[in-house]
């Protein structure tokens, strides 16, 4: 397998970031995750566009250019030879010696892409049978809208969601309304099959998969709320799902051990799942 690092095409195995790397000693970094379908990238100009964003929020100086990164994804999906997966961008502020500010501005930020092959079929059977979520607070900071590596709180979430038997945890506001999750946007479809899932401000991420999904529900005339909803609400709903690029849209069937409509992946989540690929580009 074949990572860049820095400017450089190296096997794995020898890619290497400083010790001294800010993302490893501060998380002072962000990254993307873009699907790999058919060995193009899905969505890739909303996921520049949401990672030159989140490098603008933190200050840091995009280590490419647009141009140039898009061809760098191009030679690792070539050279890994992916067909169907993942690649992994993450760009930190740079090496300099540990302090909290930060470092001068000649301090060039670090550039890592990886990339990584998937079965397809596998997603495609955990879709069939849908998946079940697990709930509890929300401990994260108060601008995940962007897409740090600070990520302890989505781990420690997620880590309690596996030991709870569930996929994906599901985070919950002080008011008691569903936030997203760990590493997924949330959804319901209520009984009039009115599609809910939580607006956008500085407490969820703008997901990707969550923008195209919108467009979809716009052209196949479907109802769309963009607000917050409960736990209780989302017990009593129809349908659930749970989008993201890693997930696509997955369907969940029960949250804390309570059933969600049939118990069944939802029709609407699975023919929205199916005509994903459709409209992403
Ligand atoms: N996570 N919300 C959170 C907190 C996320 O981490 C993600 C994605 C999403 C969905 O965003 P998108 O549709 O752009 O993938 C929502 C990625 C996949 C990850 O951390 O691996």
């Amino acid at each position: 397998r074949i990572t860049y690092v820095n400017g450089q095409y190296v096997p794995s195995r020898d890619a290497m970031v400083h010790v001294e790397d800010r993302g490893y000693q501060f998380a002072d970094g962000v990254y993307e995750v873009c699907e790999v379908f058919h060995g193009a990238l899905i969505d890739e100009p909303r996921h520049l566009e949401r990672l030159a964003r989140s490098l603008a929020e933190l200050q840091i100086d995009a280590p490419l250019g647009q141009g140039a990164l898009a061809i760098v994804l191009r030679e690792i999906i070539a050279r890994n030879k992916v067909a169907n997966g993942y690649i992994y961008i993450q760009a930190t502020r740079g090496v300099a010696p540990r302090d909290h500010a930060f470092p001068p501005k000649c301090v060039r930020p670090s550039l890592v892409v990886t990339a990584r092959t998937v079965d397809p079929e596998k997603g495609e059977m955990t879709a069939r049978k849908g998946v079940t979520v697990a709930t509890m607070p929300d401990l994260r900071w108060k601008r995940v809208d962007i897409k740090t590596i600070s990520l302890i709180a989505n781990v420690l979430a997620r880590q309690e969601a596996k030991e709870r038997g569930a996929y994906e945890a599901w985070l919950i506001d002080s008011d008691g309304m569903v936030v997203e999750g760990a590493a997924s946007n949330a959804w319901i479809i209520d009984r009039s099959g009115t599609i809910i899932t939580r607006h956008i401000d500085h407490f969820v991420l703008r997901g990707i998969t969550r923008t195209t999904l919108i467009d979809i529900i716009a052209a196949e005339g479907l109802k769309l709320e963009e607000r917050r909803f409960s736990l209780d609400e989302a017990f009593s709903a129809q349908e659930a799902f749970i989008t993201g690029a890693t997930t696509l849209i997955m369907p969940v069937v029960g949250i804390d051990g309570r059933k969600i409509g049939a118990g069944a992946p939802g029709p609407l989540a699975q023919r929205l799942r199916a005509i994903f690929h459709d409209t992403a580009v």
